[in-house]
């Protein structure tokens, strides 16, 4: 019988689903699959891939990562389904392919949760309970069970909950503080008296312990260490934080935790920390959510010394101002430097060393980019490589490309630019506007063109590396006409008003895609207009 290592703190990974359900984050199938293989190599124990029951795009996608990424040596891979037959049975759907396949199910718990959004008893809710979890351990051996918004279920009940969903089979008793409420010290007890008191869910049952904790109050690292020392023995995370409103617990903050002070945890993780800057860029590129430079373990200022007192330290040893070194979760400076005399080898053994396989055209357009941009600065990084991927092959597909732009600006004023752009189907359209700067023009341009209204809510543009010919990343969110949904866009170049573009035709090519909205593609190409921006 194989033993159980009480030590180690399970990696549950939601990146790929409560993560996407950040605003503006959706991710395609394309994407999710990348990110998952990344997440695997990463070391995660459990990668939750999506919502099967909420599209079939979510359902394919979720198929797709069971099938690729789930091997025997590889993560579980699970799927979450409210209490619901038809959510379970589709979720059994989506992760069935995978050597290890997990259904977690919830229900929301507290008083409020049930009077206000499944207008149930407590008692109705227990049955359900036992319904739910008894067909999802009917179908797979390893079920989860979360009771939702447990932070504010009282606690005798919750008890009552979480030995009822033992009793129908579940593996997993997954513990969430949904709305961020909990004080650390409360979690503690909560997680403690939990897996005291609940019937045959102690010590030794073979029952894990997980906790989930959301970031409304800043807390949610601090709270899922608590929980961790309170006998959880799983960590739901994402990587960079995202998640719903304030985020989800980060991947990074809890592992370096315990990795940093051993002695205080006594305890370990699966996880190669080395991969973990590689992930969170490449979250990040994908999901247009910029990461804050203050940002732990990943912000672009987490290991810079800006004081004169602190730079002094750090030279007579590092020890003095850092608590781990960088290299630890993965910045380093690639031992092969790649410049304009790098070939095209060289750039697909880095780009391998980087997780990614690239081949055929594929490579042939990822090297004249890279060309382009060794003519224009001497040495392209590890992270300039990543957000040109992240350009070329990322991003929804392309109703609408970017053929030319020419912008005229400067100090006389009337900043213009004239955009040219390309649908699908081979048409193009061309358009000259007016507005505050060169970026507001092209949008004002793209938008008479494409013909779908949307608020501009956040731009975004800053430097891949240091340095005047450094590659310019643009992540833009827009929000739709009716104020109800927000998506993201990426983009990347040497030039920031192309990659101002990129980004933005990427955000309403989602808009485009997910709302149907936009103009019908029609007769001849090329329309000249003037239109001028006041504001
Ligand atoms: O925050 C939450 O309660 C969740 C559950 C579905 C686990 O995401
Ligand atoms: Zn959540």
């Amino acid at each position: 019988m194989a033993t159980v290592d009480n030590n180690l703190v399970r990696i549950f990974d939601t990146t790929l689903r409560d993560g996407e359900q950040s605003p503006g984050c959706t991710m395609n199938s394309a994407e999710k699959l990348e990110i998952a293989r990344q997440l695997a190599h990463l070391g995660v124990d459990i990668i939750e891939a999506g919502f099967p029951a909420a599209s079939p795009d979510d359902l394919a996608a979720v198929q797709r990562i069971a099938r690729e990424v789930g091997s025997a040596d590889g993560p579980i891979i699970a799927g979450l389904a409210r209490a619901v037959e038809k959510d379970i049975v589709t979720c059994w759907e989506g992760v069935k392919l995978a050597q290890k396949p997990r259904i977690h199910t919830f229900l929301g718990t507290s008083d409020i949760h049930l009077k206000y959004q499944t207008g149930i008893t407590r008692q109705k809710a227990l049955e359900v309970i036992r319904q739910s979890v008894t067909l999802a351990r009917s179908l797979c051996a390893d079920v989860e069970f979360s009771p939702m918004d447990a932070g504010r279920t009282d606690p005798k009940f919750l008890i009552e909950v979480c030995a009822l969903a033992v009793e129908c089979g579940a593996t997993t008793l997954n513990i969430p503080d949904t709305v961020g409420y909990v004080m650390p010290q409360e979690w503690y007890e909560l997680v403690a008296t939990l897996v005291a008191e609940t019937p045959g869910a102690g010590v030794g049952s073979g029952v894990i312990w997980s906790v989930h904790c959301h970031n409304d109050l800043g807390l949610a690292t601090a709270n899922t260490l608590a929980g961790v020392l309170a006998g959880a023995r799983q960590v739901e995370v994402t990587i960079n934080g995202i998640g719903e409103r304030a985020g989800n617990t980060s991947l990074e903050e809890v592992v370096m935790a315990i990795q940093t002070r051993p002695q205080y945890y006594n305890l370990h993780t699966n996880i190669n920390t080395r991969e973990i800057m590689k992930t969170s860029r490449m979250v990040s590129n994908y999901t247009g959510m910029h990461v804050q430079p203050n940002k732990a373990i990943v912000g672009a200022n987490a290991f810079a010394h800006e004081a004169g007192i602190h730079q002094d330290g750090m030279l007579k040893n590092a020890a003095t101002y850092e608590i781990m070194t960088p290299e630890t979760v993965g910045l380093t400076q690639s031992k092969l430097v790649l410049g304009k005399h790098s070939g095209r080898h060289a750039l697909k053994v880095r780009l391998q060393e980087l997780g990614y396989s690239i081949d055929g055209d594929a490579l042939n357009q990822v090297f004249a980019r890279f060309k382009e941009l060794a003519d224009a600065k001497k040495t392209v990084t590890d992270a300039d490589l990543q957000a040109l991927i992240a350009d070329e092959f990322h991003g929804p597909d392309e109703i609408y490309s970017l053929a030319d732009i020419q912008v005229t600006c400067g100090t006389m004023g009337m900043p213009t630019a004239t955009v040219k752009v390309q649908h699908v189907d081979g048409e193009t359209f061309v358009h000259a506007a007016v507005g505050v700067g060169p970026v507001d023009a092209s949008y004002r341009a793209i938008d008479a063109i494409i013909k779908a209204p949307n608020t501009l809510i956040e731009y975004s543009v800053h430097s891949v590396t240091e340095g005047i010919s450094a590659l310019g990343e643009v992540t833009v969110r827009i929000e739709s006409p009716d104020g109800q949904r927000t998506f993201g866009g990426y983009g990347a170049d040497a030039d920031v008003i192309v990659a101002s573009v990129k980004a933005y035709l990427a955000a309403v090519n989602r808009m485009v895609a997910a709302m149907g909205i936009g103009r019908a593609p029609e007769g001849e190409a090329a329309t000249v207009n003037v239109a001028s921006g006041t504001d």
